[in-house]
């Protein structure tokens, strides 16, 4: 990467960080998971605090379903909020996935602070498709695998944002073999995603036929990248992606399509997840794992005085409950048992 891009890419990551807090940055659209609701049980025959989450991800056992979600990496700042993101995971035992490393790979930072702070849980690691495709991408991919041991290698698809973004990548072509190439090749299993404009299920039974483990949806209805990049441009500039504000296929759609189309590879639910009941209503649709940034973000770094530890740690304690709650109230005695049947649209 050239020095001028380098800093150019170092700005950006920041301004993401301060910019994906901004109520601005949500998308502006019906929230998904508010058409769906559980029926009420009214004789449970379980007991609350005792309801297991456990569940195996990357075979790691983890003490929850969901996880938190890419943000960020290439910084001081992005740094400094990966190491108490992995440090509060690790205390929870839940996975962490990392946002992209290629600038952090091209900077040559070292990434052994994130393996020092979470030596137990699943991470996974991250990087863009345009960068795989790059002809130096499925090595940095592997390189980006080894330097930070992770179990499982996310490449993201972001078409929007990259069109959105002032400094985006537009070239698309080669894409989809590089992604074939770096599946085939891959030491651990990888895992597709989209950023908040979610997956199409026929798009997610290509990605499966390709060999790709794990499907993230992250659907439209939380963090809107569109929104986040036309924050960046002049006005002028962002007349163009006006229309295109709220485009993309919501997170409940878009996992539905998935579940009725994908069979082998474990379908993860993004995109807009606000709580616990939010999770429990994702697994009960068919997902395997959940996750969400947007929402940890704001938790562990509410402004910029500072991050805080505890709040990002009641935060998801509380998740865990409110998951546990779901259960209770529809007698359910673990979240395997979670199922459409429970739902009423
Ligand atoms: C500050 C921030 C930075 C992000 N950076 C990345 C990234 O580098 N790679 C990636 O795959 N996704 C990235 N995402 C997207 C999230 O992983 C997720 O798909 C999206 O935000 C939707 O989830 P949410 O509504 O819970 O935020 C980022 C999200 C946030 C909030």
């Amino acid at each position: 990467m050239s020095q001028d891009k380098d800093k150019q890419a170092h700005a950006r990551k920041d301004t993401h960080l301060a910019l994906a807090k901004r109520d601005e940055a949500l998308a502006q659209i019906a929230h998904p998971f508010d058409a769906l609701s559980f029926q009420h049980y009214a004789l449970p025959d379980v007991n609350w605090p005792d309801i297991s989450l456990t569940t195996h991800l990357a075979r790691k056992q983890v003490a929850a379903p969901f996880f938190i979600g890419a943000m960020t990496g290439g910084t001081d700042h992005a740094d400094h909020i990966n190491q108490a993101l992995a440090e509060v995971a690790e205390s929870h035992q839940i996975a962490l996935a990392l946002g992209s490393q290629r600038a952090s790979l091209a900077q040559g930072r070292s990434y052994g602070f994130i393996r020092k702070a979470a030596p137990t849980i699943p991470i996974i690691g991250n990087l863009g498709i345009t960068q795989l495709a790059a002809p130096d991408g499925v090595a940095m991919a592997h390189a980006a695998i080894e330097a930070v041991e992770a179990d499982i290698m996310a490449i993201h698809l972001n078409p929007l944002q990259e069109a959105a973004q002032p400094e985006g990548d537009h070239d698309w072509r080669g894409c989809r073999d590089a992604l074939a190439r770096f599946i085939s090749t891959s030491p651990v299993p990888v895992l597709v995603k989209e950023v908040g404009a979610g997956l199409h299920p026929q798009l997610a039974e290509e990605l499966e036929a390709m060999g790709a483990a794990y499907l993230d949806v992250a659907g439209l209805g939380g963090t809107n990248w569109t929104r986040i990049e036309t924050l960046r441009r002049t006005a002028e500039d962002a007349a163009l992606f006006a229309p295109f504000l709220d485009w993309g296929i919501d997170s409940v759609s878009s996992l539905q399509g998935c579940v009725a189309r994908v069979t082998q590879s474990k379908l993860i639910a993004s995109g807009g997840i606000r709580h616990g009941l939010d999770v429990a209503k994702a697994l009960a649709l068919g997902a395997s794992y959940v996750c969400a940034a947007g929402p940890f973000l704001k938790a562990l770094a509410p402004d910029e005085t500072g991050l805080s530890q505890i709040a990002l740690s009641e935060t998801i304690t509380r998740w865990q409950d409110q998951l546990r709650l779901v259960c209770f109230l529809t007698n359910c005695a673990d979240i395997r048992a979670l199922s459409p049947d429970l739902l009423k649209n």
